[in-house]
């Protein structure tokens, strides 16, 4: 009857504490009758040697496995019925190490899922040996993931997710760190589509974007953004004027534009659409507005495409430093301590690394250095930068004002595209790009 194994009497084998009693009730008769039909006893109960004997002088073991199969021979025996395969009173047994590797790992598997603290990471390991076993056992052609599934009584899906998870770990540190499998098989999918965006940047070796004024027009975007290729741009960051007819008034001349409310507005209307067809598919698009107004701005954007994920509340660049600017009434206007923008969604985006939450705190650029009125800090801009995109990635602005967001894209080895309409400022934008190419040229 058996190929490995030894018969012993029933009374020999004692419980361990490992051993976990199962509930009894489901099938029980069906298991039970099982023993009498032709086969029998069709598998070894797992014993471990002991060094105690029986009260009749026979050798003692610990049950490690079989416990539903050990106690409905007990059950048969003691209602004087019979096991086909066996002698009256006798068990099949084996220990563990007579075991094919295969049913080991079987075996260990069963007892480890009940174990506090296996891991998912442990289960995937478990799951590629056995399933590497498998296939060395019967070939590749006789085995495959959904036997493995079937063996483990795991899904097929699942089967996979442990597979790739396997993976994913060397690739990505995170998905070890995930406390669920859904969290880690979640993180494994992001890692997954993050590495691709790094593939595909590697593939684009291109050699523009290298001078200043190659990287920053002169002109109106309008026209410019024509000159873009569709589906090109990884990031883009739209800072539009205002219409607050205050920003620039107050500071010295400003070129080409009134700064109407009604400019504005033409003024996005006319980008927009733009926009959304030169940012690729799955990309942020940073979009600052004037912040009484985020209901109608967010309502524009989506109306050009794009989207705002899960809800419409804007991100926050909160300025800690008490610098009063532009407040022309401070007897009854408080100081304008933060600026509101969205993040703007063409696809379903990922970010690129983690942050807290959506307030960014950054002190203003110091007034002895700004080169413009509305100017971002650069640690600003190189953290959404960071967020929004990989290096090598296209970033665009069509207003670029004082070219912070397409001079920080090039510090942080991202390729930068840019428009500013006023002279002053593009003039001002080209020198700060040049300065930093030189040195990257001359490095
Ligand atoms: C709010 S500012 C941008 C500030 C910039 N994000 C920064 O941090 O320095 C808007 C800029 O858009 C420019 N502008 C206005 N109309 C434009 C147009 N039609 N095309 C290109 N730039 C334009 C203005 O000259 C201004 O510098």
């Amino acid at each position: 009857m058996s190929q490995f194994g030894f018969i012993i009497k029933h009374h020999q084998v004692v419980l361990g504490d490992r051993i976990r009693t199962t509930n009894h009730k489901k099938d029980w008769k069906e298991f039970k009758a099982s023993f009498q039909t032709a086969a029998g006893q069709m598998q070894p109960i797992i014993v471990k040697p002991l060094d105690t004997k029986t009260e009749d002088g026979l050798p003692q073991f610990e049950l490690i496995a079989g416990e539903r199969r050990w106690r409905a021979i007990g059950e048969l025996y003691a209602e004087g019925q019979k096991v086909t395969t066996l002698e009256e009173g006798t068990i099949w047994a084996a220990t563990r190490e007579q075991l094919p590797r295969r049913t080991q790992l079987l075996l260990e598997f069963s007892e480890n899922e009940q174990r506090e603290g296996f891991t998912f990471l442990d289960k995937a390991r478990f799951i590629r040996e056995f399933h590497e076993e498998c296939i060395a056992e019967f070939g590749k052609d006789n085995w495959s993931q959904e036997l493995t599934a079937h063996t483990l009584k795991l899904s097929p899906a699942s089967i996979s997710h442990y597979l790739r998870l396997e993976e994913a770990v060397k690739i990505d540190p995170a998905v070890a760190k995930a406390t669920t499998l859904n969290a880690a098989v979640k993180r494994m999918k992001v890692s997954e589509k993050l590495k691709q965006r790094h593939d595909e940047v590697k593939k684009d070796d291109s050699n523009s974007y290298k001078r200043a004024t190659a990287i920053l027009h002169n002109g109106d975007a309008r026209e410019w953004i024509k000159s873009i290729p569709d589906n090109s741009v990884d990031l883009i960051n739209f800072d539009p004027p205002w219409g607050s007819e205050v920003s620039y008034k107050s500071q010295e001349n400003h070129e080409g534009f009134d700064d109407s409310e009604e400019y504005a507005q033409s003024l996005m209307e006319a980008l927009f659409p733009e926009l959304f067809r030169v940012l690729k598919d799955d990309r942020f698009c940073v979009f600052w507005f004037r912040s009484w107004a985020d209901e109608s701005m967010a309502a524009m954007a989506q109306r050009f495409g794009f989207n705002l994920a899960f809800n419409r509340t804007a991100c926050i660049w909160y300025k800690p430093d008490k610098v009063s600017d532009q407040n022309r009434d401070p007897e009854r206007d408080l100081n304008e301590g933060y600026e509101k923008f969205f993040l703007l969604r063409k696809g379903n985006p990922l970010f690129h690394t983690r942050r807290p939450n959506n307030v960014f705190a950054y002190n203003r650029v110091p007034q002895s250095q700004v080169i413009h009125p509305t100017e971002k800090p650069f640690d600003l801009a190189a953290d959404i930068i960071r967020l929004c995109t990989v290096p090598g990635e296209l970033v665009l602005d069509p207003t670029a004002g004082s070219s912070v967001f397409l001079d920080t894209a090039i510090r942080t080895n991202r390729k930068a595209t840019g428009c500013e309409l006023s002279t002053t400022y593009w003039a001002r934008g080209v020198t700060r790009l040049a300065e930093y190419l030189k040195t990257f040229k001359e490095g």
